[in-house]
């Protein structure tokens, strides 16, 4: 997810120091990590809470895929103005501002009187997202020590998986269990609203968070760039090594929209990271984030329990299987997770779609199957194309167009994330539910001949030698050697 957005370009260029970091450094981590827990949150949230959401304003699938989507649409936004807010006020003012758009952004969701100020609300907190999503992986990038950088990154990405989950296990027991007012269950308000806390957390958080030492140099602080490495107990040489890297990194300017006009090559890792991000969306994964409870009652699973129950295990399996990738993406490459992962995610769909076919009405014991697939889904897509597609969109883009082409993907990521949020439950309707999922089922079959054909393998490969292989004209398939 993430989190390696951006975030792996100063990943591998210096021998690591050998000294380990003081809790400062895992404190600054953790506390920016927390914007993808936030991140995770709101995207887990709406699945248990869309069903009493549609009972009380009495609003029909349609309107619900737009209380769905107005996030992702917001999150574009918020990706598209982060370059601007993260290198005008700095990164840490703009986490600063996400957190209190985060907070403004939850209570109004939680006081919605009708579905247009909800939808108006959760695109507010889209906002939030977008901007967080960019900012606190670059900001993470930029602070981290060699030694521990991509243990940061990973744990930045983990959190988004670990937020989901709490959103999963919170609308669980605000949905089934809690007793407010006298009424039990159902508590779609306090849901939604409750997200402002960690949000009020993250902002106390980092405002005892220094700038990002990068920024400082990019405005001509060097002193208050070198302070914030001596706050972090890091040493001479690492200070030396640390200033030594940021400074080669300033030579190469920035000059995105220039090179996309003239250079073809850049170009093309462009559309490269464009098609990535096209393609982790249409595996289908947030069909299952955002309608998890619609799926399992399709399933046959029919009371909220139930429904609510299988989505925690949906989080949780989530999560679990993204150790895989983080374990095995260095040392097996990028390229053979990625065909192991989009095999299972596509036979898995399809075995769903063919059981949903058959129909569980007919068939009840189809349920349990039809549960299982799902989860192979997941663990496919949480150990292949959920972090890998961030890793491989962090490392093709050359210095001087990175800003611009890691602005460019995750952007699309969001884009084609809000079409897949607003059509689902459309598609459920028109083609049925089964053939929704064989749809899905082929297109992540059909994925892998984008892999064979485009994506190169990068796994040990220099950020300059992917940089020097593009620029020279290699097909893409070929930059990693
Ligand atoms: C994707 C998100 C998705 C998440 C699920 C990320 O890599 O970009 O759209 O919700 O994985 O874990």
């Amino acid at each position: 997810m993430l989190g390696l957005r951006g975030a792996g370009m100063y990943a591998r260029r210096m021998t690591p120091p050998v000294r380990k970091p003081k809790f400062i450094v895992y404190f600054i981590g953790f506390t920016a990590a927390l914007a993808g827990l936030l991140f995770g949150l709101d995207v887990g949230v709406i699945s248990g809470a869309q069903s009493f959401i549609q009972t009380e304003f009495k609003i029909s699938n349609d309107i619900i895929q737009y209380v769905v989507s107005a996030l992702l649409w917001g999150a574009v936004a918020g990706t598209l103005i982060s370059g601007f807010l993260s290198s005008r006020f700095g990164r840490r003012k703009t986490i600063l501002i996400s957190a209190i758009i985060f907070i403004v952004g939850s209570l109004l969701c939680a006081f919605a009187h009708s579905e247009h100020w909800l939808i108006a609300a959760r695109f507010l907190l889209g906002i939030a997202v977008g901007v967080a999503s960019f900012t606190a992986p670059l900001y993470l990038s930029e602070i981290s020590p060699q030694v521990i950088r991509g243990s940061m990154i990973s744990m930045y990405q983990l959190m988004i998986t670990i937020g989901i989950v709490l959103a999963f296990l919170s609308d669980t027991w605000l949905a089934s269990y809690a007793t407010f007012g006298g009424v039990t269950g159902g508590h779609w308000r306090i849901m939604l609203g409750v997200i402002a806390i960690p949000a009020a957390v993250m902002f106390l958080g980092v405002l005892f968070l220094p700038e990002s030492p990068r920024w400082l140099f990019l405005k001509g602080f060097k002193e208050r760039g070198i302070a914030v490495f001596t706050r972090m107990h890091l040493d001479d040489a690492q200070i030396a090594s640390e200033v030594k890297e940021i400074e080669d990194s300033l030579l190469v300017k920035q000059s995105g929209f220039q090179m996309l006009l003239t250079n073809r090559n850049f170009a093309r890792a462009i559309g490269l990271g464009v098609g990535l991000q096209i393609i982790q969306q249409l595996t289908g994964i947030n069909v299952i984030m955002y309608y998890a409870p619609r799926i399992f009652q399709i399933a046959g699973f029919e009371t909220t329990i139930q429904q609510m129950w299988g989505t925690v295990i949906v989080g949780v399996t989530n999560v679990l299987a993204t150790f895989i990738a983080i374990a095995f993406v260095d040392r097996l490459g990028r390229k053979p997770i990625m065909y192991a992962g989009f095999v299972v995610m596509g036979s898995a769909m399809i075995t769903v779609g063919i059981l949903f076919n058959i129909g569980v009405e007919k068939d009840p014991s189809l349920g349990y199957p039809a549960m299982f697939a799902l989860l192979l889904f997941i663990i496919g897509f949480a150990m292949s194309a959920g972090p890998i597609i961030w890793v491989i969109c962090s490392e093709v883009y050359p210095l001087a167009g990175r800003d611009l082409g890691v602005t460019f993907s995750t952007a699309t990521n969001w884009v084609a994330n809000a079409i897949v949020g607003q059509t689902f439950l459309t598609l459920l309707m028109t083609l049925g539910n089964g053939n929704t999922f064989l749809l899905y089922g082929a297109l992540n079959v059909l994925f892998i001949v984008f892999f064979l054909l485009f994506v190169p393998e990068t796994k040990g490969v220099s950020l300059e030698k992917i940089e020097s292989n593009l620029l020279s004209g290699l097909p893409l398939r070929k930059i990693g050697r």
